[in-house]
């Protein structure tokens, strides 16, 4: 099978020419799994494909996860979780921004971050799109270390931060929360919707990528919550909270995203030990389906805290 490969904007690339349908032999699946290392966010356009050829495509890149909650796996396969809007579980994912309820929106994240150990990766089908909105953002935090200042990469060289697994998004200390009131049915708590709690996740401010060695900023707004002892980098409380705000404005830079309205058919792969992401959420009532597959994560990034030495 032959196919071609073109840069998305600013991140990512297009594979072009690719039918999923098509018997894949080892060497296109190794060729495949250097391009996802190499761009971190591949995109496949019209796979005309069901769940069971996802899940088999999906363990190119090695051994898939069921999903921690329960509810939202798919019975039939249980590798398969289905991302909806215009569903029952609205009413919980339904927030106020500007006074406009939006549906499933979610700041830049890095899934299962808060466990210090995140998945490797996961693969995004598109089934229903929405009409409008529902696009989903990737940002490449190996890129953003790269574009750093020098004097900013040495500051951060041995820094830890700290992330607080919280479900009241007025409780996330980075995020942008100018206009936002949760929804009446938000979680409060993670039992709410059926989560553990669980201890912080440490992590380095920067974390070499597992397989590629490449330095990924380790900073992403969700959950996002302290420097760990500041005072042995020579900070000050307030001095560590600014460089936080300062690393996160900078993981904002559009040079690093590459935004995607989805197509029915559409298929993004993205490593999740160097890109972040996010969705932009849609209109109550906007049907919206995509099948997810997810690459488990074998290697710690972080380290839990731990809560009884807290
Ligand atoms: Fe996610």
């Amino acid at each position: 099978m032959s196919f071609e490969v073109k840069p998305l904007p600013n991140v990512g690339a297009e594979v072009i020419g690719f039918d999923i349908r098509e018997p894949i032999g080892e060497e296109v699946e190794a060729e495949l799994k250097a391009l996802w290392y190499e761009h971190a966010i591949l995109l496949f356009r019209e796979q005309d494909i069901d769940p069971g050829r996802q899940i088999e495509f999906s363990r190119i890149f090695g051994p898939l996860e069921k999903h921690p909650l329960e509810t939202t796996r798919s019975l039939e396969y249980p590798e398969l979780f289905e991302l909806e809007n215009g569903g029952d579980k609205d009413s919980f994912n339904t927030a106020y921004y500007h006074g406009e309820p939006i549906v499933g929106r979610l700041d830049w994240h890095m899934d299962l971050h808060y466990t210090a150990r995140p998945n490797h990766g996961a693969l995004l089908r598109a089934v229903t799109v929405a009409g409008e909105g529902g696009l989903t953002g990737f940002g490449d935090l190996a890129l953003a270390y790269d574009e750093l200042d020098e004097a900013t990469k040495q500051q951060i060289a041995y820094l830890e931060v700290a992330y607080t697994f919280e479900m009241q998004r007025v409780k996330w200390r980075f995020v942008e929360l100018e206009g936002y009131a949760p929804g009446p049915h938000s979680p409060k708590k993670p039992s709410d919707v059926g989560f553990p709690e669980f201890p912080d996740a440490i992590y380095p401010a920067v974390v070499e990528h597992p397989i590629t060695g490449r330095k990924v900023l380790e900073v992403v707004e969700q959950f996002l919550d302290r420097v760990v002892e500041p005072e042995k980098a020579g900070l000050s409380e307030s001095e560590a909270d600014a460089l936080l705000h300062r690393l996160v404005e900078h993981t904002r830079d559009p040079r690093f995203h590459y935004f995607h309205t989805w197509q029915p058919g559409d298929m993004i792969l993205w490593d999740n030990w160097r890109a972040m992401h996010c969705t932009t959420g849609t209109a109550p009532g906007i049907k919206r389906l995509i099948n997810r597959t997810t690459i488990q994560g074998d290697v710690m990034l972080g380290r839990q805290l731990d809560a009884s030495a807290a």
